[in-house]
């Protein structure tokens, strides 16, 4: 029988025999709240044994209390004793240990990840989004810190829900990485089930880019938001190509770690934004980077001030320490007129502390997660109901309300109001208010190829961020579309705007050539010495790589929506072109078993090798994207896939559907039924 001698010997990668220090815990740091735990004494026994299987024999007896500890008061074992004692940060690659650029350039992504001023919970390993970790818990970081310091070019590390399950030979140019996040079977894939294997320590949530490690703070979502308001105000409000939202009120909630980009976007786009957050804490850090410019817990003051920047025709984004639906209802009692309304609180997770329930401070809610789930439900459910109550009057008085990727919709729904589907039945037949992605995003970007593409400059020195900003910005041509302006614009004020939070890292969305070009400019000029390495990736919410029926291809209308073959490809196909790091998760921005989401990371190293596969690689992770929008009848997909199939004639070639009138459809349906 083999013991845990024998285990030791056969692994030379492994945790060290040496118990760490227990850490300090800082007083102002965010804490995630407890989470679902509904384990039998058997499960309880088998999280215990799960989370020991990464400790030497000789830890066992002085982890095992601690981890049973942690796992009853906080619903998970994160095992603290392992978090590093020193600041985390994304560092100068050349500060990391590895034996191939790659796995030096993962590690500095993780740390990013987990930097203090970047995470939204970083002692639970919790980038953004309520629930987004990087990986289950400390002994994973370590571990997988350890593998990516042995990673050579010709291996492969497998991931799976942060746990490194080792490294297996593969080519140059296959990908260094591949890691999945939270995937289950059908029968199991709902969040109950999946909460379950979670406190085991056998899944993870690992939102988009928090568990594919391409998270670069909330710059990463500034752009996509600032141009979903400038679109919906070109759409809804009547403003023109050349204006932007001057004298335009927009009104959201939520300052976290993606939701924090809304001031900073609305300022960008030069309207007025009151911003509804109960975390104070939240709001202290948007305000010391600069992102919010007022903030009041006075709903007369918050209206008044914005009225006045309104008159001026100035921008400003005002943080109002408060529940939104008190915001909202203020609003409906005093028959405030409201352009743009939106929501991005953590929808996609209400019962889990995603959404506060009105009547509570942020501390009361942590309190009522941690003593009482089930009250806190029905209060979640009755704000909600209200919630919708204060958005349906703002809409019937002329307001644009868009549901803005968190599952605003779904969540009203669940509460049980079912007035907000479109049938007044169930959410086939999606909701009564547009989402974002139906209205502006879907047919004005994704259907393009528009989409976040990014880039993080893994020296670490800002003046290589500024010459891949004027890089990229010469590769854009901005009379082609209102697109490419915007795009220009965006690129050309980067800097000036001060979006950087952690690594020097750029949003910019394009198009599949667009980005093609970009990359391929930045591995030359990695090549030429002008410039370190380049890590180039994307956000998953993005033209291709994500099926989510609620958000990215909630603007797919011919069956598909349900189906998640498209996510699956764009994954498999990156991996088969050589992505240095491909990602496939399960939920994302709205949820577990409500998407598969993907992405990628390709780390340039100004080689030829690199090149080859940027020319290949990119342009399908986007126009995979494109071909299935292109397929369910999308206009603009269309005309871009036709366009594409002559460019690369002899080389790629996309099937595209001849459309059937829909005169001729109900006339056969017509003449079926009368005979
Ligand atoms: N539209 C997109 O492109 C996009 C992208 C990423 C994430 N999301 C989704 O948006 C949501 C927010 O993401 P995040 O990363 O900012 O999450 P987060 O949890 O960091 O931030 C949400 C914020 O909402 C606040 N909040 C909760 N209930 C509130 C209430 N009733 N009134 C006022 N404030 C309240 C919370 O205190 C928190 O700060 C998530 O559901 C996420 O999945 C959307």
């Amino acid at each position: 029988m083999i013991n845990n001698l024998d285990i030791s010997k056969a692994m030379t990668i492994k945790l060290d025999d040496v118990l760490p220090e227990y850490p300090v815990f800082k007083e102002n740091v965010r804490r995630a709240p407890k989470r679902e735990l509904t384990l039998n004494e058997r499960e309880i026994k088998l999280a215990l044994k799960n989370a020991l299987r990464y400790v030497p024999e000789s830890l066992h007896e002085k982890l095992a209390p601690e981890f049973l500890d942690e796992l009853m008061t906080r619903g998970r074992i994160y095992g603290y004793r392992f978090m590093p004692k020193e600041r985390i940060y994304g560092k100068p690659i050349d500060e990391y240990k590895g034996k191939c650029v790659e796995g030096k350039a993962f590690q500095v992504m993780i740390d990013n990840n987990l930097n203090h001023e970047v995470a939204l919970y970083p002692y639970e390993l919790v980038t953004y989004g309520e629930t987004g970790q990087v990986c289950q818990n400390w002994m994973q970081y370590q571990l997988l810190k350890k593998y990516l310091e042995e990673l050579t070019d010709e291996q492969t590390l497998a991931v799976m829900s942060g746990h490194p399950l080792g490294l297996f030979a593969s080519h140059k140019t296959s990908p260094r990485v591949l890691v999945t996040n939270g995937l289950m079977i059908g029968m199991f894939d709902n969040p109950h089930d999946w909460a379950k294997a979670t406190a085991m320590g056998c899944s993870s949530y690992g939102q988009m880019t928090a568990g594919g490690w391409m998270y670069i703070g909330p710059q990463g979502i500034v752009h996509g938001t600032y141009n979903t308001l400038i679109n919906a105000g070109r759409k809804e409000l009547g403003i023109p190509d050349d204006k932007d939202l001057a004298g335009h009120l927009f009104i959201t909630s939520g300052l976290g770690g993606m939701s924090g980009a809304q001031p900073k976007a609305v300022e960008i786009a030069n309207g007025v934004g009151i911003i509804a957050e109960v975390d104070y804490s939240r709001i202290e850090t948007r305000l010391k980077q600069g992102w919010v410019s007022k903030v009041t817990d006075n709903l007369e003051e918050a209206f008044n001030t914005a009225k006045d920047y309104m008159n001026k025709k100035q921008t400003i984004s005002i943080a109002y320490h408060g529940n939104i639906v008190d915001l909202l209802e203020y609003a409906v009692d005093n028959n405030i007129h409201i352009d743009l309304l939106s929501d991005q609180t953590s929808c996609h997770v209400p019962y889990d502390g995603g959404y506060c329930p009105k009547g509570l401070t942020f501390s009361e809610r942590t309190e009522l997660l941690n003593t009482d789930r089930d009250k806190f439900a029905e209060l979640v459910n009755k704000t909600l109901a209200e919630h919708f109550r204060a958005v349906k009057t703002l809409v019937d008085r002329g307001t644009y309300f868009f549901d803005y990727g968190n599952a605003f919709m779904k969540a009203v729904f669940d509460s049980g109001v079912t007035e907000i589907a479109k049938n007044g039945v169930d959410t086939s037949e999606g909701f009564i208010f547009p989402s974002y992605v139906e209205d502006i995003m879907g047919p004005m970007l994704f259907d393009y190829g528009y989409g976040p593409f990014r880039w993080v400059c893994l020296s670490g020195k800002p003046e290589d961020l500024r010459k891949t900003d004027h890089a990229a910005m010469s590769v854009i041509n901005p009379e082609r579309r209102g697109q490419d302006r915007d795009n220009y614009i965006w690129i050309r004020d980067a800097e000036k705007n001060k979006l950087v939070v952690g690594t020097q890292a750029r949003i910019l969305y394009q198009d599949a050539l667009g980005r093609r070009d970009i990359a391929l400019k930045f591995n030359e000029m990695v090549r030429n010495g002008e410039i370190g390495p380049v890590m180039i990736g994307r956000d998953h919410h993005d033209t291709g790589g994500t099926d989510s029926p609620f958000r990215e291809t909630s603007n797919i209308y011919d069956g598909s929506n349900v189906t998640a073959d498209m996510a699956v490809h764009c994954f498999a196909g990156n991996a088969a072109r050589g992505m240095s790091l491909v990602a496939l998760h399960n939920g994302g921005g709205v949820g577990v078993s409500k998407s598969i989401n993907g992405g990628f990371g390709m780390v340039l190293d100004g080689s030829e090798r690199v090149d080859e596969i940027l020319y290949k690689s990119i342009p399908w992770d986007t126009m995979v994207g494109v071909s299935r929008r292109s397929w369910a009848r999308n206009e603009h997909s269309i005309e871009t896939t036709v366009e594409y199939n002559k460019q690369f004639a002899g080389r790629d070639h996309i099937t595209i559907p001849f459309v059937a009138s829909d005169d001729l459809i109900n006339k056969t349906l017509d003449n079926y039924n009368k005979n």
